[in-house]
């Protein structure tokens, strides 16, 4: 498939991407209703195949990654209560400070290497009023980020997803997945989608990332959890009308889209092992384990000055630090493209 932009490697985010042909037509013929009025039939169908592939009683759809997020973390908890997630997360780090916003919750930060928690740090974390005489909040959610984005698009081992759910619940905790990129876990570790999330309380994923949908998010749960995260939808503003022309692009996403995430994470893997032969510039490749690749620049030269060489031969990417850049593979780039990014990195 071609990039958008004919001549230019996008490896910003797997975001970038466009709705195929086929996508396109699949929206074009999808059967609409208002899901406000709960009678969007395409909406119903996207639901309640994520619902069945994550071996949940339901899900439901929303407008961003976020929105799940947010949704979820208010559904869990009650103002005032605490949250535990990874000190890099998306949670804590990218979504505004939503949880304490819109939960009035507060924050325990669990540091992890590459992004993964160890259970026993997460137990660490989690504190209660109870035997404090009241000078702690309480905990009553732990979130998990599988893959991990700032981790380097890293994998949870399932012992340690079970492990860290076992400990939240015997502490009265909700676990809730962000698995805006589960699926790339379950592509990565080959265990499937309803095992990966067995015990978790709620998991959200994204549909606009890698699996190349325009819009949309779900988050799955217990039929009261989705009861009660419909109306902090309604309340965050995310319920929309004809939203069938979403979630068509979403049931394709879902059919053809996952499979086909191994080529990214091939393709990630051999622009990591190649940058990371080239002088100036170091690879952590045990944790190039998905379609992310984390570069550290070690020549001198700043994570601008490195982006705007690169935006010249032609290669986007993002610096997410001083010295740090992210390259991201997605369905728009081709072994081509991978020649291209190496080749440009070679150049600089
Ligand atoms: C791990 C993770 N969670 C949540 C999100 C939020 O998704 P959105 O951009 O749709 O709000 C992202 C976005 O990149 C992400 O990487």
């Amino acid at each position: 498939m071609c990039p958008p932009l004919a001549g230019r490697t996008d490896l910003r985010s797997d975001t970038v991407t466009q709705p195929s042909a086929a996508m396109r037509d699949a929206i074009a013929d999808a059967p609409v209703g208002d899901d406000v009025l709960g009678d969007d039939p395409t909406v119903q169908m996207l639901q309640e195949r994520l619902a069945a592939m994550l071996g949940k009683d339901a899900a439901l759809f929303v407008p961003s990654g976020t929105m799940a997020n947010a949704v979820s973390v208010r559904t869990h908890t009650t103002p005032g209560d605490e949250i535990v997630t990874e000190g890099t997360s998306h949670v804590y780090v990218y979504e505004g400070g939503g949880y304490a916003a819109l939960s009035g919750c507060s924050v325990a930060l669990v540091e992890a290497e590459r992004g993964i928690m160890a259970p026993t740090d997460v137990a660490a974390a989690i504190r209660k009023s109870k035997g404090s005489m009241s000078h702690f909040p309480d905990c009553s959610l732990v979130c998990i980020e599988n893959t991990s984005n700032r981790g380097g698009g890293t994998c949870y081992p399932q012992e340690s997803i079970d492990a860290i759910c076992e400990l939240a619940h015997s502490s009265g905790c909700s676990v809730h997945m962000d698995g805006a990129r589960l699926f790339n876990a379950v592509v990565a570790t080959g265990i499937d989608a309803s095992r990966m999330v067995r015990d978790c309380d709620s998991v959200s994923i994204c549909l606009s990332k890698g699996l190349g949908a325009p819009v949309g998010s779900l988050v799955a749960g217990d039929a009261d959890f989705v009861e009660r995260a419909h109306r902090w939808r309604k309340l965050f503003g995310g319920g929309m009308r004809q939203a069938g022309i979403l979630a068509a692009a979403g049931l394709y996403a879902l059919e053809h889209n996952i499979e086909r995430l191994a080529e990214d994470h091939a393709r990630a893997r051999t622009l990591a092992e190649a940058i990371d032969a080239l002088d100036g510039f170091s690879v952590d490749l045990d944790a190039v384990q998905t379609n992310m690749c984390y570069i550290e620049l070690t020549g001198g030269k700043t994570g601008q000055e490195a982006v705007a060489g690169l935006a010249e031969r032609g290669v986007d990417l993002l610096d997410l630090g001083p010295t740090m850049l992210r390259a991201v593979t997605h369905l728009h780039v081709d072994d081509v493209d991978i020649e291209h990014a190496i080749a440009a990195f070679a150049d600089l």
